[in-house]
Order: structure tokens, then sequence, then C-alpha cells
């Protein structure tokens, strides 16, 4: 029930920390450290090469969850969208693990892909909201995302839950494997927690975001490099289906190869900067685009923001930060649609599980 909340969707942002919490304790062993069920860990330590397959939002976080896999315990992975994997398979390794990605445990083309690769022979982990849901019951394994119903059609604590249980699943793999990690993953997670409290704790804020940027725009962008470059595709995302302004998140280095060409007097441009090894180059970028008249919005994490950036992000690990920097691009698209009168918790043309392919 969404008791005093006027949507679903703002309800589900608000969860987000207890969410974040939940799975910590979620996946936490007697003596409070990190695991997940051993027989998954084997597959994963077994596997020479992920395929991370899914749709829409959780296609997003499945390539934050490449990141996780690749840098911290060092197993190659590739990373699919649902529809695309039947008729453009790529050439497998020898000993893949396939992981389907998917709030809802329901949706048809992901699952077209685990009948195919049940066919073949090859283990499937699922990576789910829904116990008993039909990815879970047909996948060798089942990850569950402890964040409980989500109604509202755009997720949210899902995709969170979604990056929190990736980086989980990989550090535990990580240390399993003996990689050398040089951060406490429980403690990390324990931090954004309170980081995406902060946010959610920032509404009047965030709103007044929504209304000095995209109060008129008919379009908007949304640029990130690395690891940001991700989120901006989710913070894209999000805004396009529940306001219905048209919106592309690109990576930074982009711009200049297309559409930067879009860029007019007041074109709305949001850009992450959470990852200081790309700092300087998104500033570049901005500065690029507010040559040409964009209305930009830095949101930048706490340490290499500067003056005049127009949101501070509570600082977290390095690897952590998508879990923290979506959370305003949540809320400013929540605000936005509400303010364009938009059906919050069920846009036009969208349904909360797409079981057709
Ligand atoms: O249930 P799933 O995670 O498999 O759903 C995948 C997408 O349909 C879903 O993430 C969709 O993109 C959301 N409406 C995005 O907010």
């Amino acid at each position: 029930e969404k008791g005093t909340y006027p949507h679903y969707m703002l309800k589900e942002i608000d969860e987000q920390p207890g969410v974040v919490r939940k799975i910590i304790q979620e996946y936490s062993d007697a003596n409070g450290e990190l695991s997940i069920d051993e027989n998954i860990l084997a597959a994963l330590k077994e596997a020479d090469r992920l395929y991370i397959i899914a749709a829409g939002t959780s296609y997003h976080a499945g390539l934050i969850g490449k990141q996780y896999f690749e840098k911290i315990a060092g197993i190659p992975v590739e990373v699919h969208i649902s529809s695309e994997f039947g008729y453009n398979m790529p050439l497998l390794s020898k000993k893949p693990l396939f992981i389907f990605i998917t709030q809802s445990g329901e949706t048809a083309d992901s699952r077209q892909v685990l009948v195919k690769v049940k066919e073949k022979g090859y283990p499937a982990l699922t990576i789910t909201n829904v116990p008993g849901s039909t990815l879970s019951r047909e996948a060798d394994f089942t990850l569950l995302l402890h964040a409980g119903p989500e109604i509202a059609v755009a997720s949210t604590k899902a995709y969170v839950a979604q990056v929190a249980v990736l980086a989980i699943a990989s550090f535990v793999t990580a240390q399993s494997l003996g990689k050398d990690i040089d951060f406490d993953l429980k403690q990390e997670l324990a931090i954004t927690a309170n980081a995406i409290q902060t946010l959610v704790d920032s509404k009047d804020e965030l709103e007044q975001i929504a209304e000095d940027y995209l109060k008129v725009a008919r379009n908007a962008f949304f640029i990130g490099r690395n690891i940001d470059f991700y989120v901006s595709l989710e913070g894209a995302l999000k805004l396009k289906e529940i306001s219905y302004i048209q919106a592309e998140g690109f990576a930074g280095g982009e711009l200049k190869h297309g559409t930067i060409a879009l860029i007019e007097e007041g074109t709305p441009v949001f850009a992450l900067a959470t990852q200081e090894q790309v700092a300087l180059n998104i500033r570049g970028n901005v500065k690029e685009v507010v040559a040409r008249g964009a209305n930009a919005c830095i949101i930048a994490m706490e340490g290499i923001n500067e003056e005049g950036d127009r949101l501070v992000l509570p600082k977290v690990h390095t690897l952590l930060t998508p879990l923290v920097s979506v959370i305003p691009l949540q809320l400013i698209s929540y605000y936005a649609a509400l303010h364009r009168r938009a059906d919050v918790d069920k846009p036009r043309n969208l349904a909360k599980s797409v079981t057709v392919e």
C-alpha cells in the first residue's frame, strides 16, 4: 500500500536506504561477513566469462555489474540487451555463465534467451525481486533483490537493489578467488545507504532543480564518463518514461561526434561528475555545451565538486557512486512528471512487466 504517499514511485524512492540495509543483512553470514550461496559462488568462480542479459533499467544495472565483476573479481563480462541476443548471439567462451537481471522475473525478451541457453546446456543465474517468478524457476540459481514489491512502472528501488547485489556477488567472488581487495564492501554499502538517505531527504532542492531545468524543456541530455555514463542512460530512461520529455543519455566524449548539434539556448544538460579520474574531462564537456547556450546542471561528488555545481552528492566509494547519483535523477524525473501532470505510476503505453516479445 502506498499509505500517505501520493505515488508508489515516491514511496519506492524513499525506501531505497532501507533496501540497501536489508540487502547487507540478507547477504551477511553468521559471522557478519558478506556471503552468497556456495553453489552460486562455485558457478561464478568456474565461469571464464559472464554474460549478463537484461532489458531497460535492469540492462543499465547490468552495465554496472560488468564494471564490478571485471574490476573487483577480474572476470570478463559481456552485457547484452535481451531482445537483441536471440538473433545476434556473440561467440561464446568455453565456460560461460549466464546472468539474467530482471526485477519482475517475467520479461519475455529475457526469458526467450534463458530458454535458448538452457537448451544448449549452459548454467544460468537469475537476479530478481520476485521469488518463484518464471525466470527464477527456470534458471539453475537465483539471487534475490529483497527490495519488496515494486509497483510503479518506473523502476527505482529494484535498480538500486540490483547494483547492490551485483556489488556483493562480485566482491564475495573476488574474495574467494583470493584477489587483492583494498576496501570493506559491507562498510562502504552502509555509508552508501546513509548517502542515499541524505538525497531522498533533499526533495525540495530536487523539485526546484526539476522546475529550473525542465519546466519548459522539449528535450534533455544526460552525460557522464566511465561509470557515470551508465547512470546517464538510466537518468534519461527515467525522465522519458514518466515525463515524456525526450531524453538521451550518452558518454561525454561522444558529444562532439554528433549530439552537440542539438544543443540550443536553454537545452537542459545534466552532467554527472563522480569519478575523479575523468572529472576534468566531463567539466570540459560542460563548458562546450554551455558555450552553445545549454542550461547545465552539474551533479558532482563531494571532494571533486566545484563552485557552481548545482548538487553535491555525499562521498561514497568510487565504485558505489551509481547507487547515489541515480537518486537525484529519479527524483528530478518524478517532479518533472508531476509538474506536467503526467500519470507518474502508470505512464502511457507501458506495462510493469513486459510479458510479450
Ligand atoms: O522486470 P524487468 O527488470 O525484466 O524489466 C525490464 C524493463 O522492462 C524495465 O526495467 C523497464 O525498463 C522499466 N520500466 C524502467 O523503469
